[in-house]
């Protein structure tokens, strides 16, 4: 098989490059090593930026986000005691929309087959050869019959555990790092949340958040140490801490409700420096990772492969390659700068174990300095939002 763009991964960020890429009428093709169910059955963060949403607008894949997404003009960020509500419509002008990125990756998958882009799932032991070559290609195992696509580009799209990263050798590669003491036990409910709008709070039990699918769907979180284990936390235990959380401090408190999905995830902090090695483009988690805390992981995803198909488009368009040149110092300028929001939204507001009473009331201070200076309110609503492309 031959091909323009061969994409590996249709998580996000590679469905968002392939209609991207479809729509300018790149010839491109994903491959998926898991089944359409599978990629449908992760939950992950649920707030888009403005940045997503008039991606998906631009490829008119928005009448479920239109019908559904929730537009929000505020998020609040708690002291254990009293909300402190960061007005992003007053102060940027501007929304986020709170709609599962499983639901984005539903539409896309949906939008495939009429667009024309083929995506390839459960395809085994997927490899990628030639990077370095202009003709680079991806073989893959399919119903027990190796195939090979040959390319003009590959887009490394496979996630953090993709095969696409390890292709680039260590010689031409930076990786920065941070691990986090703890990670994020979330639930998610059929019940209506107990607040109009997101609360991520630091109290003295510790980091929990409080956000939603829909008015009748609840996503919690809280945090917990990296040696917990799920059966540690039965229902009502999780409940039960949930409201000693948000009871005090939500417009409703608390709803409790059978589990449709409970989970624990580790935080990371993560980036690959470079993003490109010869013929391979990555893009989206496969390049970084950041920790849950202000939602940007399936935003960075989507200004990786605005940058990606944009590049691509002026390659076969206009044969000039400046833009895939300028690729990866484009993607990393954003990159970084959400990387610093999400660090520091993280320190901000979880307890670590290694913190001392000074590092408790430096926390403290900032929360009263936010809660009390429109200019630091700013600074936070402005990144909540997104950065401009
Ligand atoms: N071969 C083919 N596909 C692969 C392989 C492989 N060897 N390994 C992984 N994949 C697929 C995964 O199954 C997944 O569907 O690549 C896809 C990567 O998707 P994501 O992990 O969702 O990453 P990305 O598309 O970059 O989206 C970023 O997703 O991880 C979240 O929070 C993150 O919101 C962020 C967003
Ligand atoms: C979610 O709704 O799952 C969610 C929201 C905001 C975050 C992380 C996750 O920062």
């Amino acid at each position: 098989m031959k091909t323009g763009v061969a994409i590996i991964g249709a998580g996000p960020a590679g469905l968002l490059l392939g209609h991207l890429l479809k729509r300018q009428g790149i010839d491109c093709v994903i491959v998926e090593r898991r089944s359409a169910d599978y990629v449908l059955s992760r939950i992950r963060a649920g707030v888009l930026e403005t940045v997503t949403t008039d991606l998906m607008r631009q490829l008119g894949i928005d009448a479920r986000l239109n019908a559904e997404g929730l537009i929000e003009g505020g998020f609040n960020l708690a002291d254990g005691e009293r909300l402190i509500r960061i007005d992003i419509r007053a102060l940027t002008g501007r929304n986020v929309t709170v709609y599962g990125q499983t639901e984005v990756t539903r539409d896309l998958m949906e939008a495939a087959p009429a667009r024309g882009l083929e995506i390839i799932y459960e395809a085994g032991e997927v490899a990628l050869h030639d990077i370095e070559s202009q003709r680079p290609s991806v073989t893959f195992i399919k119903d027990d019959v190796e195939q090979r696509i040959e390319a003009d580009f590959i887009a490394g799209c496979d996630g953090f555990h993709g095969p696409s990263r390890k292709a680039i050798p260590a010689s031409r590669a930076r990786e920065f790092e941070r691990e986090y003491p703890f990670g994020w036990l979330g639930i998610l409910a059929d019940v209506p949340p107990c607040h109009p709008e997101l609360i991520y709070s630091n109290g003295p039990r510790g980091f929990a958040l409080a956000s939603m699918r829909s008015a009748t769907r609840s996503r919690y979180y809280i945090q917990v140490p990296l040696t917990e284990r799920l059966d540690e936390w039965p229902g009502e235990r999780l409940w039960d801490e949930l409201a000693l959380r948000f009871d005090s401090i939500s417009e409703h408190g608390v709803t409790r409700g059978a589990a449709l999905e409970i989970s624990i995830a580790p935080l990371r902090s993560y980036v690959f420096e470079t993003m490109r090695h010869g013929r391979l483009f990555l893009a989206g988690d496969a390049a970084h990772i950041v920790p849950p805390t202000g939602a940007k992981g399936l935003n960075l995803a989507a200004s990786d492969v605005a940058y990606l198909a944009d590049a691509l488009v002026a390659h076969y368009a206009q044969g000039d390659d400046a833009a895939l040149g300028a690729y990866e110092a484009k993607a990393l300028a954003r990159i970084w700068k959400a990387e610093r929001f999400s660090w520091y939204l993280t320190k901000l507001m979880h307890r670590f174990p290694e913190d001392g009473s000074f590092e408790q009331r430096m926390q403290i201070a900032e929360l009263d300095y936010v809660a009390s200076s429109e200019a630091m309110q700013r600074v936070i609503a402005e990144n909540y939002v997104g950065l401009p492309l």
